[in-house]
């Protein structure tokens, strides 16, 4: 089935592949191992395979909330107050305090609220900016927004995380010191590391801080994917968004703390960058109908912060439960090591359950597509982040052509399972049961 010929991986950093003429891949190292309590002795004698097991469930969770969150929509409408207020400043405060900052600024989309940085921060025309090219368009698409070029660097595949390691050959190699800051060699001056949190994983933030720390380069954190999700630095317990100058959230309903609707924030360490961000979120306005800068339309809605602080207490115990099921995944997927990479969680030995929130569980497999076909004749949805990586999009092209082997490979081998909740245990032994038959 496979036209994968024989391929060795071993000239990559991390874990090394081997692919032989089946959907055979040798992914060596530890990225495999889990938790397996004894008890889950796998009950494959569901039968109930006609009904559809889709790739996520936002209604189960909403019947198991509905009269409250209902109220609170209610309330909303009662007060006909619906554009920031006294709920969404309730919503910054407690998402500050999970993070760790100073200030948190509410807005429209995770979108906005990294556009909110990158203006507040003055980047634009003759600037650069480094992320990954393995992350949703809106990391980099934002950079282009602003008038600023955005840069690469490849990612670690084992965490498919940008690697710090090839940060700092880019820094070393492709920069140079200017009056204004590190520059590339055309002249670019390198405005901020844009690290992602992909699927719910912390980057290695120890080795990217110190990189940036040392050529003064600030650091935002793209924690949309990541609220609540633990770093253990080397001196304390961190948690993302929260670990640099500035990040942000997105609340998309399918986040582990979902809006009904867009939403997102922005969170910075420092108070008066803090207030620059609401003064810009607002038009620029400041005071009333008087703009000394251009800002935008980036408020978020009162009904979106209702809902979100009535989740907010959910949330620990949706990720747990959601760590739960990827070492169900994992414990079930280990015997076919040779064929999967499973998801990596280099922080387990020091934060257990808490080192991975698990937004998605995905897998890598040369056999992608074909199994990804065989889930779906077997009614199980499942879904591919990302499947261009984005030095390879269109809009891009005008960057010139780069190559990101790791990025590439991931884009092309990536597969999301069903991960949310609500999944009960049956449908994970689906799950697994379906991946099992077609690899045997
Ligand atoms: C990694 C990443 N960055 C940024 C965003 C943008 O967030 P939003 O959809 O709320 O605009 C997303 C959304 O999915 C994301 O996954």
């Amino acid at each position: 089935m496979s036209h994968i010929s024989s391929v060795d991986r071993s000239d990559s950093a991390g874990p090394t592949t081997t692919i032989d003429a089946s959907h055979t891949v040798t992914y060596s190292d530890a990225t495999q191992k889990c938790f397996a309590p004894e008890s889950w002795a796998s009950d494959s004698s569901d039968n109930t395979r006609v009904t559809k097991l889709p790739f996520f469930d936002l209604k189960t969770q909403f019947q198991s909330l509905r009269e409250e969150i209902l109220a609170e929509i209610t309330a909303v409408c009662d007060a006909q107050a619906f554009v920031l207020g006294p709920k969404v400043e309730s919503f910054e405060q407690q998402i500050a305090q999970l993070c760790g900052c100073d200030t948190a600024v509410a807005a429209s989309s995770g979108t906005d609220a990294e556009l909110l940085i990158l203006m507040a921060m003055g980047v634009g025309p003759g600037d650069a900016v480094v992320t990954t090219p393995f992350t949703f368009f809106s990391t980099a698409g934002c950079v282009a927004r602003v008038g600023a070029k955005p840069l690469f660097v490849d990612i670690d595949p084992a965490t498919m995380n940008l690697d710090p390691e090839k940060l700092g050959k880019f820094f070393e190699r492709e920069c140079r010191e200017s009056p204004d800051g590190l520059a590339t060699k055309d002249g670019l001056i390198i405005r901020a590391v844009i690290p992602v949190h992909l699927f719910g994983l912390c980057c290695d933030m120890d080795g990217i801080r110190e990189l940036c720390r040392q050529r003064r380069i600030p650091v935002i954190e793209d924690a949309a994917q990541a609220l609540g999700a633990k770093y253990p630095s080397k001196n304390r317990v961190e948690r993302a968004g929260g670990m640099s100058e500035f990040g942000f959230f997105s609340f998309y309903p399918t986040k582990n703390l979902g809006a009904f609707g867009d939403a997102g924030m922005a969170v910075a360490r420092d108070g008066e960058f803090g207030r620059k961000l609401k003064i810009l979120r607002n038009h620029g306005m400041d005071p009333r109908y008087y703009h000394s800068e251009i800002g935008g339309n980036f408020r978020m809605d009162a009904i979106q912060a209702a809902v979100l602080l009535r989740k907010l207490p959910y949330l620990e115990q949706w990720s747990k439960r959601r760590w739960e099921i990827a070492q169900r995944y994992k414990y079930a997927f280990a015997k076919f090591s040779r064929k999967i990479m499973l998801p990596a969680e280099p922080y387990a030995a020091q934060l257990g359950s808490e080192g991975h929130i698990y937004h998605q569980f995905v897998i890598r497999t040369p056999a992608r597509d074909s199994l990804r076909e065989h889930l779906e004749e077997q009614g199980i949805g499942t879904e591919i982040y990302y499947p261009v990586a984005l030095h390879q999009q269109k809009c891009f092209a005008y960057l010139g052509e780069m190559k990101f082997p790791e990025s590439e490979r991931a884009a092309a081998e990536c597969l999301a399972l069903p991960i949310y909740p609500e999944l009960t245990d049956q449908q994970i032994d689906r799950v697994t049961d379906s991946v099992a038959q077609f690899f045997n």
